[in-house]
């Protein structure tokens, strides 16, 4: 194996694990070819090689330096040839792809249907592949959510008012269901459960009654939007909400000490697995164990444990 090629999404973590696969390549003699922009790039032959060197001063940073982008071609035909065309013109003796469950699908096609060795590494903040106890990211977008959380308590509880915070989480709530439970916050909805608003309203002017004064409500953007949350709960009860969105806030930043780890034994897990002639997996963990899932299994849906968390959630409030 002489040439790898890589490409990836962005979140905190994938600087730092691109660092790794280039270095741990580096101490095998295999060259690192960066694809810029994912499989954008891959479709456009978009490429730039990665030296040791190159990825010098990038462990703390968040993003990707290969740059990334939403690349609907792909899933044609046509645009996977162009992608074939790529990885035979730069000799890519297999991929390394780091992302979500998109991105891990797009690697399961170029192996299953082109025969293309391929590695994934799970990297996303929604935390979805299954098999996997964290993907790169996940404790980044958590940390910086339950930090601006901490702040909006502040003013939650000294102006005695409801506040609505909007996380990310387009189909899953694993971002909304950790920080409202590391946050203490009052209520959580996520797209994995119906929302009854009337219920929740009730237990405010309940818990208003009782004395209770301020609430901190998380809502996963794909279920509801803080602004309409928060517009149902002064309509129903007359109470004053205000609403804040998180957005890509959550995405970008420092990553933390434990998505670096992630990312350091990730991307040496990945080169080793790919230079060994393992194919159509992932690099995963699974109780602080590192080892290969297949990637088939990776992109099915994942269980959230969503009933678990909100019980708890309810029963600490
Ligand atoms: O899948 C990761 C994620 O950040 C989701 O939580 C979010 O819904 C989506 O991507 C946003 O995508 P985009 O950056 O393309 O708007």
């Amino acid at each position: 194996m002489k040439r790898i090629g890589i490409l990836t999404r962005d979140c905190a973590g994938i600087n730092a694990c691109i660092r790794a696969i280039v270095r741990t390549a580096d101490s095998y003699g295999i060259e690192i070819v960066g694809i810029i922009r994912g499989y954008e790039g891959l479709m456009n032959s978009e490429t730039t090689v990665l030296t040791h060197r190159s990825v010098s001063g990038i462990i703390n940073s968040g993003g990707t330096i290969l740059k990334t982008a939403r690349a609907k071609r792909f899933l044609t035909e046509e645009g996977q040839l162009d992608a074939l065309k790529t990885i035979k013109n730069n000799q890519l003796d297999g991929l390394i792809v780091v992302g979500g469950n998109g991105s891990l699908t797009g690697a399961h096609v170029l192996c299953e249907k082109y025969g293309i060795k391929v590695i994934g590494v799970p990297a996303t903040i929604d935390n979805d592949i299954n098999g996997v106890d964290s993907a790169l990211g996940t404790d980044t977008a958590v940390n910086v959510a339950l930090d601006a959380i901490d702040k909006i308590r502040d003013t939650a509880t000294s102006l005695e008012r409801i506040f609505v915070v909007e996380v990310m989480g387009r189909d899953c709530g694993y971002i909304a269901l950790r920080v409202a439970l590391a946050g203490g916050c009052e209520e959580v909805i996520v797209p994995e459960k119906n929302l009854d608003i009337e219920g929740m309203c009730e237990e405010i002017t309940e818990g208003n009654a009782r004395g209770k004064i301020s609430w901190i409500i998380i809502t996963a953007e794909g279920k509801a939007k803080a602004q309409d949350v928060a517009a149902k709960i002064t309509q129903i009860t007359e109470f004053e909400t205000r609403e804040t969105v998180l957005g890509h806030i959550q995405r970008g930043g420092r990553p933390t000490a434990f998505d670096r780890i992630l990312a350091a034994r990730y991307g040496n897990k990945a080169v080793e697995a790919i230079k060994d002639g393992e194919s159509d997996k992932c690099v995963s963990l699974k109780n602080g164990n590192l080892f290969l899932l297949p990637l088939e299994d990776a992109i099915k849906s994942k269980d959230m444990e969503v009933e678990s968390y909100y019980r708890l959630i309810k029963i600490l409030t």
